[in-house]
């Protein structure tokens, strides 16, 4: 496995002549690993059983009571705030005759299973059942919520089935030190959506580890983000690039050099397609800056009076950071776009039996001014496959599933990939690790 251990406040590649991304993969990556169903029941085995993952935020269940349903291939987890700092999680398994507790989020004084009223108190102990007298006599202390390990980064939940697992703050090891110069703790979740597609969670995960298909599939972004200079480390279990925001893509500038206007133009269009603020662009527009000037060059000067005079501490950040794509995949299915002013997360869930199904979690978070009050989380909003969650993304979830689908066509050899594409085989090295292979 090549493993290429970065700083941990990494700038634009620009900033550092020399730093290369690691070699063309050259290991194989079949079909049938995406494809196979018994593949996926070996992934739900060995990956998903093993693995800590992002299950809710303690800002979606901020009251006592307040619980959240995190399922993923056959366990049901139930996420529950059982005191004002107390967050825990069970299998929503009734220790009845094993009905789901809850089929839904919500918020309740107690945990009742409806068929036969069961109840247990938020902290997983057994509080009553109805008619006892009819049982044999009962262990109440053999009878609480089967636990699930639950760990928090700031506001992220993280649940692990395993119990022999290295605790959350070793799995997430250095990531955690980019993550707290971005302020992770003063971010909330404005727009919040889920969907599903048509493709395995690996294609899903694979279009957001490789830029090379930016400037073919999102032509609009080669006039503000250069998809060809961006470098790539690993971080154990997880990998990161960073993508140069405000200046042309290499290979599409030496086709076309797009004016100022038009850069701008496609930057708004770009950010707006995220449902992002567009003021920045606007206030550059006009400017007509000589011949040769990057909109980073005019940006970023800006960008950090501007947030500090608006109350946002961004001194931890370098003025890259102030304007580039800051991308993590956190293993095994968790994608960050991270910016000073926010980040994008997507969280990617394979369906229980169909290698072929995958449920898309797309959460948009903004930091907000150091000394205000962070606001609610929007609500989740459910979007049926197909429909609209965005242009962009539309781009990537409308592509997948036509590559499923060439891949199932019985006659697709394995993949062939760039050095663009390293952290898709980075990746695949780390599922052979869990699988044991
Ligand atoms: S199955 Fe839950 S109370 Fe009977
Ligand atoms: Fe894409």
């Amino acid at each position: 496995m090549t493993t290429t251990e970065g700083p941990t406040t990494p700038t634009a590649r620009s900033q550092r002549p020399g730093e290369r991304r690691p070699p063309a993969p050259t290991r194989t990556i079949g079909a049938e690993r995406y494809t196979s169903p018994e593949f996926l029941r070996r992934e739900f085995e060995h990956v998903w059983s093993k693995v800590w993952q992002l299950a809710c935020l303690g800002s979606d269940i901020p009251e006592v009571g307040d619980h959240h349903l995190y399922e993923i291939g056959r366990a049901s987890i139930l996420v529950v705030r059982s005191a004002p700092d107390t967050i825990q999680a069970f299998h929503n398994v009734c220790l009845h005759r094993g009905r789901k507790i809850k089929t839904s989020c919500g918020n309740s004084a107690e945990l009742r299973c409806p068929y036969h009223s069961f109840t247990w108190a938020l902290d997983g102990t057994l509080k009553e059942i109805p008619e006892r007298e009819t049982f044999n006599p009962l262990d109440d202390a053999r009878l609480g919520l089967l636990p699930v390990r639950c760990e928090t980064f700031h506001d992220w939940v993280f649940v692990c089935l395993d119990a022999d697992a290295a605790p959350l703050s070793e799995h997430l090891g250095p990531v955690t030190d980019i993550l707290e110069k971005y302020r992770f703790d003063r971010q909330y979740k404005w727009w919040s959506r889920t969907t599903s597609n048509n493709a395995n969670w690996k294609n899903g995960m694979d279009a957001f580890q490789e830029s090379y298909h930016a400037r073919y599939l999102h032509p609009e972004s080669v006039a503000f983000a250069n998809n060809v200079d961006y470098p790539i480390w690993f971080y154990g279990d997880h990998s990161s690039y960073v993508i140069p925001f405000g200046i042309a893509d290499e290979v599409a500038a030496a086709q076309i050099t797009p004016n100022w206007d038009e850069a701008l133009d496609a930057m708004e269009w770009s950010l707006d397609a995220f449902g992002e603020d567009t003021s920045m662009v606007a206030a550059l527009r006009g400017l007509n800056p000589p011949e040769g000037t990057s909109i980073r060059d005019v940006a970023i000067p800006g960008i950090r009076p501007a947030m500090t005079g608006a109350g946002f501490d961004v001194s931890a950040l370098s003025d890259d950071e102030l304007i580039d794509d800051r991308h993590i995949v956190l293993f095994p299915n968790v994608v960050l776009n991270i910016f000073a002013f926010g980040y994008w997360l997507f969280r990617v869930r394979p369906h229980p039996d169909d290698p072929d199904w995958t449920t898309w979690d797309l959460w948009y978070f903004h930091r907000v001014p150091d000394a205000m009050e962070l606001p609610p989380n929007a609500p989740n909003v459910e979007v049926p496959a197909g429909e609209s969650v965005g242009a962009v993304m539309d781009q990537d979830l409308r592509n997948i599933p036509h590559q499923q689908a060439g891949m199932k066509t019985g006659v697709f050899p394995g993949f062939v990939m760039s050095d663009y594409e390293a952290r898709i085989a980075h990746m695949h090295d780390v599922i052979d690790r869990y699988l044991g292979e």
